[in-house]
């Protein structure tokens, strides 16, 4: 039988991006197929700042392709761009280098659940036993400190570096411990965004599987910059079931493309309702917009978080639920979407 393009495609599902368990094409790195007689003709265009990732990329594709049966000749024109702002000769200078996996999570619009997401799945990775951190980026209100419980401010090191305080065994770092609570919001823009880059130099992490990014909410000049400035493997959009908020997740993928971020999926927050005296689950905003969002993105769908008035007492008290109720349904709900994102990061 005649080759397609479906089989082409198919058959690139199986290179992996370097470092992450998703695929090329799910990435959308595959811009283009043609096939004709048996000769397949790919276009490939990746932004990356790996100097060796595309290089490997393409021996992969080459390799898949060419044990298809029926392919006569492989033609593969492959592009690799640096990341806005990184000159492409030079790579750029990791400034996280005990850090194996940085993860941003984000969100179209504020008052989601960004940072109670953040927090939790922090937890949640650290109760698999890995190492954690919790950098709060969030320049318009870091919220971190108080959520992780954190009453001690940080210390500096014998070699002048920050020291992250602990929160429930993860390192919380947070702008909060430097900023003034009195800091008129509009100064913190121009002013801590500069700072940033220093801040992150600065702080002595040791060595973390994960470090976990609270963004600032929105999708605009300030969550790029910072996403710019901080090295990041992959981001989490969280959303909220409403079909609204498909249009500020489509705006947070948008984000993270243009700064070349994989986006490791979506996590619906404040899904479904179950009543503590019946049992019974209401959608109180409706319920599977997250899922359907995922799925016209093409991103994966990490899984939703119920809503439960024992997240805010958590979150309030400085005892994140994961932690004051880890067998309730919610902390169930981060530990699942913990697992799904090691196996993403890890391939296991
Ligand atoms: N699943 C949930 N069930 C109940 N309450 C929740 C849930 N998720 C978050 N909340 C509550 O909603 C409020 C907003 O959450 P959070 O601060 O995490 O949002 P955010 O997206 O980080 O907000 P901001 O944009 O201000 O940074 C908090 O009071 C939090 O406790
Ligand atoms: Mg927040």
């Amino acid at each position: 039988m005649a080759i397609t393009e479906a089989d082409v495609r198919g058959a690139l599902t199986r290179v992996k991006f370097p470092g992450l368990s998703r695929d090329i094409v799910s990435f959308g790195f595959v811009r283009s197929v043609t096939v004709s007689d048996g000769n397949v003709a790919v276009e490939i265009v990746m932004t990356t700042a790996s100097p060796t990732a595309g290089e490997v990329v393409e021996r992969e594709a080459r390799r898949v392709l060419s044990e298809l049966p029926g392919v006569r000749e492989v033609t593969l024109d492959s592009k690799v761009h640096a990341p806005q702002g990184a000159p492409a000769e030079q790579a750029p200078r990791d400034l996280l280098p005990g850090v194996r996996t940085k993860i941003a999570v984000a969100s179209g619009k504020g008052g989601v659940g960004k940072s109670t997401v953040a927090a939790n799945l922090a937890l949640a990775l650290r109760q698999t036993g890995s190492t954690v951190g919790l950098l709060d980026a969030d320049i318009y209100g870091p919220s971190q400190q108080l959520m992780m419980g954190c009453t001690d401010k940080p210390m500096v090191s014998p070699e002048q570096k920050i020291l992250p305080v602990d929160g429930h065994g993860v390192k919380v770092m947070s702008l909060g411990f430097l900023m003034d609570a009195d800091t008129p919001v509009i100064w913190r823009g121009p002013m801590v965004m500069k700072a940033l880059q220093q801040f992150i130099e600065d702080v002595d992490w040791g060595t973390l599987d994960y470090l976990i990014v609270d963004l600032p909410p929105g999708t605009g000049d300030a969550q790029l910059t910072v996403t710019q400035q901080v090295p990041l493997d992959g981001a989490i959009i969280v959303t909220t079931p409403q079909d609204v908020a498909l249009i500020d997740a489509r705006k947070g993928l948008a984000m993270f493309r243009k700064v070349n971020v994989p986006v490791l999926g979506v996590i619906e927050n404040m899904s479904t309702f179950v009543c503590p005296h019946c049992g019974k689950s209401s959608e109180i905003f409706k319920h599977g917009g997250g899922r359907r969002t995922a799925e016209q993105l093409g991103v994966p769908f990490l899984g939703e978080i119920p809503i439960d008035p024992a997240i805010v007492v958590g979150g309030d008290a400085g005892t994140p639920i994961v932690v004051s109720h880890p067998e309730s349904a919610a902390a169930a709900a981060f530990a699942a979407v913990a697992a799904e994102i090691a196996q993403q990061v890890t391939g296991h």
